[in-house]
């Protein structure tokens, strides 16, 4: 796929704030952003060149629609009590967080874009794929092997759990990245301690939703809704 021309990055569709964290880690990060990946609803995903390497660069909108939503991730957690209730200052966060998370996760083993750097509304990480292609989410390609998957995606759940002290909050096929038939976790910003009010209750959907999909898939063997079962009823 060759990145068309309409999606080449134009200075003026950046707000000046993006601009300014952008210009913030030009050179020493990227060299040259290149396309869009993906537009989410909550942020817009580059290709970005350093050199030969290629990384990718999650900008998150900084519009006032979105920071309602995200608040309540944000309150409750430690990592961020100083942060004051206003978009900027929550969208700042948000970037931080995902990027503190994308640290905690990958040292316990799960497989994450490795954070290279944020900055305002900014986050600089790994790109998940090969040249100038994205790999595709677990929606699009789902896995040919997934027992495998199953495997490595419960255990995550429970090292995030047990090791991190962290739920990520938003666990499904659209978060996972099917990186040459291995997953990739994305996507962790709205993820919260243990400690967070909403964590039970996060973990629940997780271990559901996911636990669905690979029923879909025809290989649930129930083990994580087990798990599940013993970790609320022992808190
Ligand atoms: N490190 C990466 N390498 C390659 N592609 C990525 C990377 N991070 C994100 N993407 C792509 O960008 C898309 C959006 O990323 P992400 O889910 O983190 O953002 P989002 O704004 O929360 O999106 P959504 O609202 O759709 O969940 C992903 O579905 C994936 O296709
Ligand atoms: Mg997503």
């Amino acid at each position: 796929m060759k990145p068309r021309e309409e999606w080449k990055v134009e200075q003026g569709v950046f707000d000046k704030t993006t601009l300014s964290a952008l210009y913030k880690l030009y050179a020493k990060h990227f060299d040259r952003l290149r396309f869009v990946i993906a537009t989410g609803k909550e942020a817009d995903v580059y290709l970005a060149e350093k050199g030969e390497g290629k990384v990718a660069i999650k900008l998150y909108r900084m519009v006032a629609r979105a920071y309602k939503d995200i608040y309540k991730y944000i309150n409750g957690d430690p990592r961020f009590d100083h942060v004051r209730n206003r978009p900027r200052d929550v969208i700042f966060a948000w970037a931080k967080k995902e990027y503190k998370n994308l640290e905690r996760a990958s040292k316990v083993g799960v497989r994450v874009p490795k954070p290279i750097a944020v900055e305002k509304n900014a986050l600089v990480m790994e790109f998940i794929g090969e040249n100038d292609i994205p790999a595709p989410t677990a929606n699009k390609l789902p896995p040919k092997n997934p027992i495998a998957w199953r495997r490595e995606v419960y255990k995550w759940v429970r090292n995030l759990w047990n090791k991190a002290n962290l739920v990520h909050g938003d666990l499904n096929k659209f978060n996972l990245i099917n990186y040459n038939e291995k997953p990739v976790l994305i996507d962790i910003s709205q993820a919260v301690l243990k400690e967070h009010p909403l964590s039970m209750k996060l973990l629940e959907r997780d271990v559901r939703i996911i636990s669905n999909w690979f029923n879909k898939l025809g290989v649930d063997d129930k083990s994580l809704i087990k798990w599940y079962e013993r970790v609320k009823n022992e808190s």
